[in-house]
């Protein structure tokens, strides 16, 4: 993708020379001398091999303090040290070493191996590097400058290191790229991991595969490395048992791995059988049917672990070969412990909260027999009425992609078969969030540079991030279904990006193919999803793959290709280990189901997730006095606080706004729905599930219970009205055309107000709803979301000021419906003075701008720098700033930074995200931010052009805390 700006030779240097100082500096590396000569002549330090040579062997920043000080050399030691950082991320493809350490020592982590890193780096450089993969929980032992000085690493000091850690030495992996130290360690009977160093791609005369096959070590790349350490099978000998498979299945045998049926196991329903047109009573013995009859390679919506066993053992007795059924899911945010919406996820902008959400889920899911979450959601949405806005990250790409990375490792772990990780299927591939009108399912009609500047890039963060699987989409993209996508599958999917797991299609989405007026029959639909890239078929009855053997024998599909799709999925149970453990543990399921340490992610989670609007005279945080009354019909209702798409909560265990309150505050609180909830229009399919559908409550007096919470309202010392969509008006097939507050809340909310009692609004919701009024009447506005499980407790902490808000939009919040869509980054054009003015009858500028979210302190932005005036396209920046926590009290704060191309071969965006860091700030603290801004930054898609290019121009860099950030600096890109 960027091939253009990957061989700039001063880049490779700056990359290589920076870690050289923190590692051993081979005397027959002229290369890198030369480099570092270079690197150091940057920053003003003029520097030759020989004034370099006596600190060889020392830590770099020590390197780097020592001769500065001998020199008497001003040299900026934080910028040095993100650049090493940034540098190393930008030349990962290039500079293997690094992306192989950072890469498996994370992966090991979260595999759970215990580790001694032992290092000949200094501290600073071990911080960069968990810095650069966010690692905190590394276990991590440094070796000291002196004994490397002394011509150590050495087994002793391995063992010193594993005695601190109280660990058994041979239970540790050493991981390490010095041959030296390798040899001492293996001599020790350590197990070790060769790591290939990052000089090695910069200098082929040092022969580094050589000396490890010296050591007897294998040097291979982090997959291989990760399986020799888990004791997995590595790619040669799964392929392996594939083949010895495949060789011996009849085409209707391979049909049936690729297909994957529904097993609904609920009370049949007359509307069930009409919102799904088939006789639903029936499905279950379908399915078990043909598992018994090995066409079944894969189910989905088993999730009691008892149902599990039973039908993994149909379908392991089901086929000749004993090959064990993949149990799929929608672990969307949360199995039992249910998490906030992912758009709230989003919301925290930190990846580490929501990769450590997503653990748990992948953990209670394992537990009960699920294999594999049709998540996450990584469609941009840039149009509210799209009930789906729910589940994703909102409109960015650039936090999009973030958020899908971090989702993804979050959900499997190291790789794919990590204990307690699930495979992690990010869909709808591609385009789906751009549904016109925002109606679900409907075709989309997306520019080229669109599709490839904002709706593919998470999807490219995610395979970069490891996805085993990916999930096709409903609609037609430029009149092709995506579900049978040629192009989007075969060539951009597997060919560009080298994704390697499987695709699997939408509910349905193959026999639709057929419904789209493309497929002539369900043969041809099968031949046409199969050849376009889809491995398996998702369906509820009557699979277009079962007509596979048709298809083949009418040479509509090669049998090659099939080979190809099931070589994919068998591979993805064998990494799983399903072959040895098809069966779960039910006592531990229940175990794990129940375990508190998930609750307590939960509620950190909706903590950052929530994001002050508004905040007028510092009405929040409350005082835990007075009275309290807690107004309208979601404050109590256990159902809509976790949200839509979850089916397996404990409601009893949910704590609702009211019982949050309720525990915490020594005070008296007062309740009163004052509203009955609202209803849909049309319902929905998922009303079949549970509990829905919110109750009508009966003998509810409309009027009386209006009034009756208007008089406690006033008769308290504060109000809390919780008002927003319930959540079955959100999600899959709950699109809306107004974004009003459904029912009668907003007379609700006025009646409140009216009282003159100081009101605070929390608002229940997944897409940005009409909220003009209370942004002018309502003094404080808090977004909880969907809080999920722990969601009330959460509330409560943020109401009361146990925990600041911190969490940020991850979406424009338009005045009204009629802005739709809108985005922060639009392109700028005629009259661009009049942005706000667009309409003659309504403001143009959102009533909420993307990245806003206040806090209960205040932050301050100064001394912006960028290192570089003046860059050649492929090299890059590194953009520093001093973020101010200057009120009272500990705060959270997202600094984000925005660029903005003034002129090149394309227009670009008024402003575009490129970077953000969620900071914690003690009251009066300071701390620098840097920010890299490289060619992944900085290129974009010409469209006109068909390539990615990276234009001579004038960047604007801004950088704030929210999309209309006025602290500003720039530079110049030029050849
Ligand atoms: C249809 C939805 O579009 C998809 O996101 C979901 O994973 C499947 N149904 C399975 O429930």
């Amino acid at each position: 993708m960027h091939d253009n700006t990957r061989t700039n030779p001063t880049d490779r240097a700056v990359g290589a020379v920076i870690w050289d100082l923190d590692g051993v500096l081979v005397d027959s590396e002229p290369l890198l001398l030369e480099a570092e000569r270079i690197a150091f002549a940057e920053h003003g330090v003029a520097l030759t091999p020989e004034v370099k040579r006596p600190f060889v062997g020392l830590g770099g920043a020590e390197v780097l303090a020592a001769i500065a000080e001998t020199f008497g050399l001003d040299v900026d030691l934080d910028v040095l040290a993100a650049r090493k950082v940034s540098a190393y991320l930008e030349l990962a493809p290039t500079l293997v070493g690094f992306e192989a350490t950072t890469d498996l020592v994370r992966r090991l982590a979260d595999a759970g191996v215990p580790m001694a890193v032992a290092s000949g780096s200094s501290r600073a450089a071990i911080d960069a590097a968990l810095l650069a993969v966010g690692l905190d929980k590394l276990i991590e032992v440094r070796v000291s400058v002196d004994e490397v000085a002394a011509g150590k690493p050495a087994p002793d000091v391995f063992l010193a290191a594993a005695a601190r850690l109280g660990v058994d030495p041979h239970s540790c992996v050493v991981v390490e790229d010095a041959v030296p130290g390798l040899l001492a360690a293996k001599a020790a009977g350590m197990r070790c991991v060769a790591i290939p160093s990052v000089t090695d791609p910069l200098d082929d005369r040092f022969e580094q595969a050589d000396l490890l096959v010296r050591a007897g070590m294998p040097a291979a790349d982090t997959d291989e490395l990760l399986a020799w350490i888990l004791g997995r099978p590595t790619d040669a000998e799964i392929a392996e048992r594939v083949d010895a498979l495949l060789s011996d299945m009849t085409v209707a045998e391979k049909a049936g791995q690729l297909t994957q049926y529904f097993y609904f196991n609920l009370p049949p329903s007359a509307d069930i059988e009409a919102l799904l047109h088939t006789d639903f009573s029936q499905q279950p013995r379908m399915v078990e049917a043909a598992l018994r009859a090995g066409r079944v390679g894969a189910l989905l919506f088993v999730r009691d672990p008892a149902e599990a066993n039973r039908l993994q053992r149909l379908a392991v007795e089901g086929n000749r070969h004993g090959i064990p059924a993949l149990f799929g899911f929608d672990v969307i945010h949360g199995l039992r412990t249910v998490l906030p919406v992912p758009i709230a996820l989003a919301a925290t902008w930190d990846p580490e909260t929501i990769a450590a959400g997503q653990a748990v889920a992948a953990r209670e899911a394992r537990a009960v027999g699920i294999h594999w979450t049709f998540a996450p959601m990584v469609d941009i949405a840039r149009d509210p009425r799209w009930g789906r806005i729910v589940e994703g990250a909102g409109e960015d790409p650039y936090l999009g992609a973030a958020v899908a990375a971090a989702q993804v490792r979050g959900f499997q772990g190291g790789s794919i078969g990590t204990d307690d990780r699930i495979i992690a299927g990010p869909k709808h591939f591609a385009g789906y969030g751009a549904a016109l009108g925002g109606r679900d399912y409907d075709e989309v009609n997306l520019s080229e540079s669109e599709l490839w500047n904002v709706y593919l890039p998470p999807f490219k963060a995610a395979v970069d991030a490891g996805a085993g699987n990916i999930m096709t989409a409903y609609m037609t993209l430029d009149g092709v279904p995506a579900t049978g996508h040629r192009w989007l599958l075969a060539e951009v999917l597997r060919g560009t990006w080298g994704f390697d797991g499987f695709v699997v299609s939408d509910a349905q989405a193959v026999h639709n193919l057929r419904t789209h007026g493309f497929a002539r029959d369900l043969t041809d639909a099968a031949a046409r999803a199969v050849t376009a890239g889809v491995d398996l078929e998702m369906a509820i009855t009557d699979p277009a793959y079962a007509h596979m053997p048709a298809a083949v024998q009418a040479g509509l599909v090669d049998e090659g290709v099939l080979d190809d799709s099931v070589r994919r999925v068998l591979a993805a149970k064998i990494r799983l280990g399903l072959f040895e453990n098809p069966y779960v543990d039910e006592d531990r399921a229940r175990e794990v189901l129940a375990d508190p340490a998930h609750r307590a992610v939960a509620r950190a989670a909706a903590q950052r997730a929530a994001v002050l609007l508004r905040n007028e005279g510092d009405l929040l945080p409350l005082t835990a006095s007075g009275t309290i009354a807690v107004i309208g019909p979601l404050a109590d209702s256990r159902r809509d606080t976790i949200g839509p798409w979850v089916f397996d909560y404990d409601s009893a265990e949910t704590v609702t706004v009211l019982d949050g309150i309720r525990r915490r505050a020594a005070t008296t609180v007062g309740y009163a729905p004052g509203v009955r909830p609202a209803r849909r229009t049309f319902p929905s399919m998922f009303d079949m599930w549970g509990d829905n559908v919110a109750d009508d409550p009966v003998d509810f007096d409309d009027a009386a219970e209006f009034d009756r919470a208007g008089a406690l309202a006033g008769d308290a010392d504060v109000a809390v009205v919780v008002l927003g969509e319930w959540q079955n008006m959100i999600g899959e097939a709950a699109s809306r055309s107004s974004l009003e507050l459904p029912g009668d809340q907003l007379a609700l909310l006025q009646a409140v107000v009216a009282t003159g009692t100081p009101t605070v609004l929390l608002v229940m919701n997944g897409r940005p709803l009409d909220l003009r009024w209370a942004a002018e009447h309502v003094p404080a506005i808090l977004d909880i979301w969907y809080p999920g499980t722990q969601g009330g407790a959460a509330v409560a902490d943020l109401l009361f000021g146990d925990v600041a808000p911190g969490g940020k939009l991850p979406f424009t919040w338009p005045r009204t419906v009629g802005q739709v869509p809108i985005v922060y980054s639009h392109t700028i054009s005629h009259e661009p003075d009049k942005q706000g003015e667009r309409y003659w009858d309504q403001a143009s500028t959102p009533l909420f701008p993307f990245g806003h979210g206040l806090s209960y302190t205040r932050f301050d932005y100064t001394d912006l720098t960028v290192d570089r005036d003046r860059i050649q396209p492929g090299d890059s920046v590194v953009v520093s700033v001093t973020v101010t926590n200057s009120g009272a009290r500990t705060g959270e704060e997202v600094a984000q930074l925005y660029i903005h191309q003034r002129y090149g071969t394309a227009a670009r965006p008024v402003r575009e995200l490129k970077g953000f860091q969620r900071l914690r700030l003690a009251a009066g603290e300071s701390r620098a931010v840097h920010f890299t801004l490289g060619p992944d930054e900085l290129s974009y898609w010409n469209a006109a052009t068909k390539v990615w290019v990276l234009d001579d121009t004038t960047i604007d860099v801004f950088v704030g805390s929210d999309c209309t950030a006025t602290l500003t600096a720039g530079f110049q890109v030029a050849t």
